[in-house]
Parts: structure tokens; C-alpha cells; sequence
């Protein structure tokens, strides 16, 4: 097992440092820049069905729920195709509309959650075209659906989901450029822009990565909080929740992520001198409202740490601690702002004496309801 964890303390920690290699392994041979092209052939053999869907149901649970919300930000915003996005459990119990029309995704890491399979099953039943999104190869899901793409990740053993999660945005956002360009609405530059600054992010998530001491110091600060808050906006929303989920998994530190304007619809009333409130502040997308948010949190004594981008100013005078992520496209965000929350439950957990890899109570994968 030691070898297994090639000199990292624990898988997760060895599974955070693989992201930039297992993004780039994940768009490569589908991202071709020079050419001007992406190559799914999911999507390629099945192009019709994804032009004429009427809109998008996602189907997934715990940390593929998150990246699934992240995608529906991703689908509207650049291909502009309605999406929901649904837990698998809920879905296949609601009776829900569904007709040849749509186009059902479902996100698995492991391609073996009961609740997504079975999501998937009454789907088909109901006539939609189901496309799978699959971290381990030839996995239940990966053969139930009609098509689908890999991430390649490789094997992810820790139990908080860290590749898998940043590896689907990656197919995801592959996805939904090559849907916008197929439908018009990207132009040939945009679509350039777009695959050029893609190829960028491996490069910038290692250097998310550098923050990894000052992540470490900051988690000794606020490793006996026994409740934390994390608000975030816009693409950064979905990112919120899975820096919430990623710290109760493993801590066991009660948290939740909020969008932050909803800030003032219940959480506000929690905040005093003891509450950590984790704030993703990048320049792009929503900036000066979150800003806004911020002084709400410092006029009530919250503690305050904000994920900003390289260079911030105005957030950083008024933060306790920041840290600091290279700039890229709002799209892109994600990839980058949820690696120091990764970083930041992975320390505290550690400091709390936690089994990170194995926490309680908790399964890498719930083949039962
Ligand atoms: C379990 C795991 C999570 C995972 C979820 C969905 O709860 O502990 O890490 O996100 O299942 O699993 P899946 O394999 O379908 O992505």
C-alpha cells in the first residue's frame, strides 16, 4: 500500500497532486487544438440526438452531482441547451417527464451507484438517449448507457472524490464546447480561445497546487470549528458545495455550501467571531457582488477565506487569509478554486487525527439504496 501511495501520507492527497496529469489525460486525443477540433466519438456518433434534445437531465450523486451542477452552469452558459440536474434518488422515485426528446447524463465515478443505474434504466425505459460519464472502464453504468466518455482518471481509492470530480467537469466542459460549436454558437475564435485556454489548466492547477502550505497553515487555524460555511456564485456555486461535502466527509466538521446571496436568507444568522466562512472571490463572474458579501460576513465577525485570483486586491484587504488561484475563463474556474478546498479539509482531517481514506461511516461505492 505504501508503494500504492508513492510517497504521498494518503491516496488523497496522492489523488489531488494526479489532477494535472489526469485533466490532461482526460482531454487528450479529444482536444486537438491545431485542428481546431474536438474528437468524442460518443458525441460524434450520436451528434443528432444531442442538436435535437429538447434539453439535458443530469443524473448523479455526492461529488458527480457536484460536477453535474457545475455542467448545467457550463451547458447553458456556452452551448446554450437547457439542463436539470437531478440526484439519481430522488429522480427515479418522482415520476418524472421524460420523453425521446431528452437526453439523460449520468455522472459515476465508480459506474456502479444503484440509484444512478437505476435512474438510467427507467430513462431508457421512457425512450431518452442516455450518455454516461464513467470513471472505471466497463463499469455497470458505462454498459447500460447507449454511449458515453471516459474520464481518465485513473483508479481513485481515497473515498472523497478529488480526480474524479475536477476529470467530469473536464469531459463535461469538452462536451458542451463541441455542442456549441456543432450548434453555431461559437465562432471558429471563440472555440479556439476556448480549447487553447483548456490546454492551459494542467499547468495552472499546479499552481493552485503551491498553495499547499499556506493551505496547511490556515487549516491549523480553524481545525476545532465545529461548523463551517462556504459561499460561492455562479460557476462557483456547484464548487461551494464540494468544498462543504469534501469537509464533512472527511473532518467530520459540520459545513454547508450556500450560493452566496442566499447568504441573507438564513446562514447570515450563524455567523459570529467562531465561523469560518470559506468564500470563492474570483475576479471573473459576480465579483463585486461576492465583495459585498464579504463586508456582510466582516461586519459580523465571520472569519474569513477567500479563494482569489492571482493578484486580487480588494478582497484581500478585507479576508483574514487568501488564497490564490491563476486566472482563467469563468467557464474554467472550478478546476482551479476547488483544489485549495480539497487541500484545506484534506489538512484539517489529518490534523483531527481523521482516517482520511477511509472515513466513517462512508463508501467509495454504494451499490445499494
Ligand atoms: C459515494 C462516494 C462519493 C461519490 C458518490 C457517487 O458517496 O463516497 O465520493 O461521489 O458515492 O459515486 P459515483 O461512483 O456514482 O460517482
Amino acid at each position: 500500500e505504501e508503494i500504492e501511495k508513492g510517497g504521498y501520507d494518503h491516496f488523497m492527497l496522492k489523488e489531488i497532486y494526479e489532477q494535472p496529469r489526469a485533466i490532461k489525460d482526460t482531454y487528450r486525443g479529444r482536444l486537438l487544438a491545431d485542428q481546431g477540433l474536438i474528437k468524442m466519438s460518443g458525441i460524434d456518433q450520436n451528434l443528432e440526438k444531442f442538436l435535437n434534445a429538447n434539453r439535458i437531465i443530469i443524473v448523479a450523486c455526492g461529488t458527480s452531482w457536484h460536477a453535474g451542477l457545475v455542467a448545467e452552469y457550463i451547458f447553458e452558459d456556452l452551448a446554450r441547451i437547457s439542463v436539470e440536474v437531478e440526484y439519481a434518488s430522488e429522480f427515479r422515485y418522482r415520476n418524472p417527464v421524460i420523453t425521446d426528446k431528452d437526453v439523460l447524463i449520468a455522472i459515476s465515478q465508480s459506474g456502479e451507484t444503484a440509484d444512478t443505474l437505476a435512474a438510467i434504466k427507467l430513462a431508457k425505459e421512457k425512450g431518452a438517449f442516455v450518455f454516461g460519464v464513467c470513471n472505471v472502464v466497463g463499469s455497470s453504468i458505462a454498459r447500460e448507457t447507449d454511449a458515453g466518455a471516459y474520464t481518465h482518471a485513473g483508479p481513485e481509492i481515497g473515498v472523497a472524490s478529488t480526480k474524479a470530480f475536477t476529470t467530469q467537469i473536464t469531459v463535461l466542459t469538452l462536451m458542451a464546447l463541441k455542442l456549441a460549436k456543432e450548434k453555431g454558437v461559437f465562432s471558429e475564435s471563440r472555440f479556439h480561445e476556448y480549447l487553447t485556454e483548456l490546454e492551459t489548466i494542467p499547468a495552472k492547477v499546479e499552481k493552485a497546487l503551491l498553495a499547499n502550505p499556506l493551505v496547511e497553515i490556515i487549516a491549523d487555524v480553524y481545525k476545532d470549528s465545529t461548523n463551517c460555511l462556504y459561499l460561492g456564485r455562479g460557476y462557483n456555486f456547484p464548487v461551494a458545495l464540494e468544498g462543504a461535502l469534501k469537509l464533512k466527509e472527511i473532518s467530520y466538521i459540520h459545513a454547508e455550501g450556500y450560493p452566496a446571496a442566499e447568504m441573507k436568507h438564513g446562514p447570515i444568522a450563524l455567523i459570529d467571531e467562531q465561523m469560518p466562512v470559506i468564500v470563492i472571490a474570483t475576479k471573473k463572474g459576480h465579483y463585486e457582488k461576492v465583495v459585498s458579501n464579504i463586508q456582510e460576513i466582516k461586519s459580523r465577525k465571520g472569519k474569513i477565506i477567500a479563494i482569489v485570483t492571482q493578484g486580487d486586491e480588494q478582497v484581500t484587504e478585507l479576508a483574514d487569509h487568501v488564497i490564490e488561484v491563476p486566472e482563467t475563463f469563468e467557464s474554467l474556474t472550478p478546476l482551479l478554486t476547488t483544489i485549495p478546498l480539497q487541500l484545506l479539509s484534506y489538512h484539517i482531517a489529518v490534523m483531527r487525527g481523521c482516517n482520511v481514506d477511509q472515513p466513517r461511516n462512508l463508501a467509495k461505492s454504494v451499490t445499494v439504496e
